[in-house]
């Protein structure tokens, strides 16, 4: 069986955007660097750059100014019209935003003082923080992660386009570094008219493995897509689950059908807002198809288990692009010995191996391996190596 592709897997908006630095904008930017009025940016905002240069949030060119932030948090489009759920925003102190004036070029650099790239400032504005958290993250609580960033944050917005100085290649995983334009061109080059991409910020259980396996029974290729931007403290960190997704790669992929590589982005835990986000970011990167499982990209109970399926509902299937692929929570069925979910497993509650993340993360701090129904052997090992050493 295969499934009908689209006519064209075009970036959303039409255009993948390009905000790298050419070689005369990068000099020209130098020549000035040191008389920039500076803004320094967190692991969030630097990711949310590199992510608009590349083009992984087209048709995003910079970061958000009110019309748009308003628009996205009230009716998750963008004032052109275009779908989108999460805002983008660069959040700042009121005396760092007061120091600055509508029009200026603004170096944007890390913790460090290292020149990342500029922004043409065009707008400065207050967000409604409570607003934006009750409808992006459907709770006002402090304690959900992605919320508690937001009150966290300055009081006064920055808008304006933005320029990457140079895409310098990342730091712990150079070869796993494949931007939107060459997603696509490497597609192209298999073959593959139909992808699915695959988002995770976890080591690949064998939940994850069974639905990104049917997933390919019905398309060309599925692209393993991580996220390696900044996650909640008790995730497990990128550099670990990178060594996962190669074990999973070496010994149960079929390796001519998988690609594996970073998303930079920042992890919001938004849940179903998070799963539009999720499948646009990948339809830049040319994917036709999207996995969306279980409380995807959800956090604690903030969300229904399918939440994050029925909010690709409310869009027209042309606005989106990009077709969500759902699967129910899988599980091992110790009754046929296989993984299966409630479509297609006989047995009862007392028969079904599914753990938690919490549990799990019981088991590796305590240098527990997880079983094999659950994860497999090699993975399990290497988490509970190295997560019981971090630990210590
Ligand atoms: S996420 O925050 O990146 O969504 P995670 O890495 O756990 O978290 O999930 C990656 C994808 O796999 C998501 O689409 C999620 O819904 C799905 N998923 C995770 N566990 C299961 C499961 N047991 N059954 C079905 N889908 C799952």
């Amino acid at each position: 069986m295969s499934v009908q592709s689209p006519e064209t897997i075009a970036p959303h908006g039409g255009t993948l955007v390009n905000r790298i630095a050419s070689s005369e904008q990068r000099a020209e930017i130098l020549a000035r660097a040191d008389s920039l009025p500076r803004v320094t940016l967190d692991a969030r905002a630097q990711s949310d750059l590199e992510m608009i240069a590349i083009g992984g949030f087209s048709p995003i060119t910079g970061f958000m100014g009110q019309a748009d932030y308003l628009s996205v948090v009230t009716d998750m489009h963008l004032s052109d019209g275009n779908v989108w759920s999460i805002p983008v925003v660069l959040p700042v102190t009121e005396a760092i935003a007061d120091s600055l004036s509508i029009g200026q070029t603004i170096g944007l650099q890390d913790a460090t003082g290292r020149l990342l790239g500029t922004m043409e400032l065009s707008e400065k504005f207050t967000p409604d923080k409570e607003k934006e958290a009750f409808y992006v993250y459907r709770t006002k609580e402090e304690k959900h992660p992605g919320v508690k960033v937001i009150y966290e944050q300055g009081n006064v917005n920055l808008a304006g386009p933005v320029t990457l100085l140079q895409r310098d290649p990342h730091p712990l995983f150079p070869s796993y570094q494949v931007d939107p334009a060459a997603s696509r061109a490497a597609f192209t080059e298999k073959g593959w008219e139909t992808v699915v991409g695959f988002q995770t910020r976890n080591p690949i259980h064998r939940a994850h493995e069974y639905i990104q396996k049917c997933a390919l029974e019905i398309v060309d290729g599925l692209f393993l897509h991580p996220l390696v931007g900044a996650t909640k403290k008790d995730d497990i960190p990128a550099d670990v689950r990178m060594q996962c997704y190669e074990i999973m790669m070496q010994h149960y992929f079929p390796q001519d059908r998988v690609i594996l590589a970073i998303n930079p982005s920042a992890m919001r835990y938004a849940g179903p807002r998070e799963a539009i986000f999720h499948a646009l970011i990948r339809k830049n990167y040319g994917c036709t198809h999207f996995i969306v499982g279980r409380d995807h990209a959800g956090v604690g109970d903030y969300y229904g288990t399918y939440d994050a399926q029925h909010i690709f509902d409310e869009f027209q299937p042309d606005e989106l692009g990009i077709i969500p692929l759902k699967f129910e929570h899988a599980f091992f069925c110790k009754k046929t010995g296989t993984m299966a979910t409630s479509k297609t497993s006989p047995s009862g509650p007392e028969d079904r191996v599914h753990l938690s993340g919490t549990k799990v993360r019981a088991l590796l701090r305590d240098g527990k391996t997880p079983p094999p129904e659950f994860s497999r052997p090699e993975v399990a090992q290497l988490l509970a190596e190295v997560m019981s050493a971090r630990e210590a």
